[in-house]
C-alpha cells in the first residue's frame, strides 16, 4: 500500500515509518522538524519537508495514497497555556489542511493521532473511550476539534477514519532538548547531566507510561481492520500507573544517582490524574503489553548515553508571558 506519514521525523511517526516499511509498503512522510529529528526519518521513506498546513502540498502528496497516518503536532499541552496560536495551528489547524486533501484525493482511511489530553479530568480512573471529552487546555481542545471534524467530513464524504489515543510515550528517538515537554526525557537529560530533575507541583500527578513498540503494534493494525472504523481507540498500557514522584525516583535508581527533585510551582490547567484504560484495545485489537515500565526508561537512557547529553533548546515563542508561566520556561533555567 501507499501510507502517508506527517510527522515522519518526529519520535512516533518514524518508528510507525520503519514498521510499515518492513511490511513492504511504501511509505511518503512529511515534517517541518519543528519538533524531530532528520536522522530520525528512515532511509526507506520518502521525504518531504514541508508543512501539513501547506494545503496545496497535501494535495499535491496525497495523490494516490491509500492510508494517510497523521502524526504531525506541536504536541505542548502544558506550555498550549501560554503558546495557544502555535500549538493549535499545528494540531488542528494542519489536520484539516491534510483531511481536507485525503477527502478529496478519496484516501481510503485516515489514522488520527489524537491524545489522552482529550479526556481532561474524569470523575474516575481509568480513562475509558465511552467518557465525554472534557479537554482543559488549548492543546486537549484543538484535539477533540480536530477529531470532531474529522468524523464530520468522514462521514460526509464517506472516508474511513480511526482515533487512536496514545498516553505519555518514551523510547528511543524521542526529543529530548527540549524543555517544553516529555517529562522523563527531561529528566534523564538533567540526571545524566549530573542535574537534578525539576517536578511542578507536589509531584503526586498520576501517569501511566508507554514504551514506544507497544504503541506501535497496535497503531500498525488500524489501517487494515475493518472493525476499528470510526472508533476512538486507546493505545498503550494501563498497568503500571505511576506518580511524578515515584518516575523520578526510578530513573535515578537505573541511574545510579541520588535524587532530589526541585520542586517549583504547579503548572496551570495541568490533570493532575491521567491514565487510560487499554481494555477496548484489547478487546479489539489483541493489545498485550510487552515492555516494562523500567524497561522502557531503560532504552531511553542507553538512546540518550549514544547520542549524548543536550542543553535544551528554547525553539518556541512564549506568546502570553505572565506570572502563571513557569519559570523554567521564562528564565530559561533548565
Ligand atoms: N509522545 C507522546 O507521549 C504522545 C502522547 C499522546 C499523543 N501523541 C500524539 O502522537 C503524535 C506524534 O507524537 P510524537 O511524540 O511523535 O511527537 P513529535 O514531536 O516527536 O513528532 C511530531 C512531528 O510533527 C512535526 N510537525 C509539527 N507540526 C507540523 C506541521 N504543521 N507539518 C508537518 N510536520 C509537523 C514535528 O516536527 C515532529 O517531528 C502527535 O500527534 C501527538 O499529539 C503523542
Amino acid at each position: 500500500m501507499r501510507i502517508f506519514i506527517s510527522g515522519i521525523a518526529g519520535f512516533l511517526g518514524s518508528h510507525l515509518a520503519d514498521r510499515l516499511l518492513a511490511e513492504g509498503h511504501t511509505v511518503i512522510g512529511v515534517d517541518t522538524l519543528v519538533g524531530g529529528y532528520l536522522d530520525n526519518v528512515p532511509k526507506g521513506a520518502e521525504f518531504h519537508q514541508v508543512d501539513c498546513l501547506d494545503h496545496a502540498a497535501m494535495q499535491r502528496l496525497t495523490e494516490g495514497v491509500d492510508v494517510v497516518y497523521h502524526c504531525a503536532c506541536t504536541a505542548y499541552e502544558g506550555l498550549s497555556v501560554f503558546s495557544p496560536h502555535i500549538v493549535t495551528q499545528n494540531t488542528f489547524g494542519n489536520t484539516i489542511s491534510l483531511l481536507s486533501a485525503s477527502v478529496a484525493n478519496k484516501v481510503k482511511r485516515f489514522v488520527f493521532c489524537s491524545s489522552m489530553a482529550r479526556y481532561g479530568t474524569q470523575d474516575t480512573l481509568p480513562f475509558t473511550e465511552d467518557m465525554t471529552p472534557r479537554p482543559q487546555d488549548p492543546y486537549g481542545i484543538a484535539k477533540y476539534a480536530a477529531e470532531l471534524a474529522i468524523r464530520e467530513l468522514c462521514e460526509t464524504h464517506g472516508m474511513e477514519y480511526v482515533i487512536a489515543v496514545p498516553h505519555n510515550i518514551i523510547g528511543p528517538r524521542q526529543k529530548y532538548d527540549d524543555p517544553y515537554r516529555n517529562v522523563a526525557s527531561i529528566m534523564i537529560n538533567l540526571m545524566l547531566q549530573g542535574r537534578q530533575p525539576v517536578i511542578y507541583g507536589d509531584g503526586e500527578q498520576v501517569r501511566c507510561f508507554s514504551f514506544v513498540q507497544d504503541v506501535i503494534d497496535p497503531l500498525e493494525k488500524l489501517m487494515h481492520r475493518a472493525d476499528v472504523v470510526g472508533q476512538v481507540i486507546n493505545v498503550g498500557p494501563d498497568e503500571e500507573s505511576v506518580t511524578i514522584n515515584q518516575l523520578a525516583q526510578t530513573i535515578g535508581r537505573l541511574l545510579n544517582v541520588e535524587c532530589k527533585p526541585i520542586y517549583m510551582p504547579d503548572r496551570p490547567r495541568e490533570v493532575k490524574k491521567a491514565t487510560c484504560s487499554a481494555q477496548k484495545a484489547r478487546t479489539l485489537l489483541g493489545y498485550k503489553t510487552q515492555y516494562t515500565l523500567e524497561q522502557g526508561l531503560q532504552e531511553m537512557i542507553e538512546y540518550i548515553k549514544t547520542r549524548g547529553v543536550k542543553p535544551f533548546t528554547y525553539h518556541l515563542p512564549l506568546e502570553i508571558v505572565t506570572d502563571a508561566i513557569p519559570r523554567t520556561w521564562k528564565d530559561r533555567l533548565f
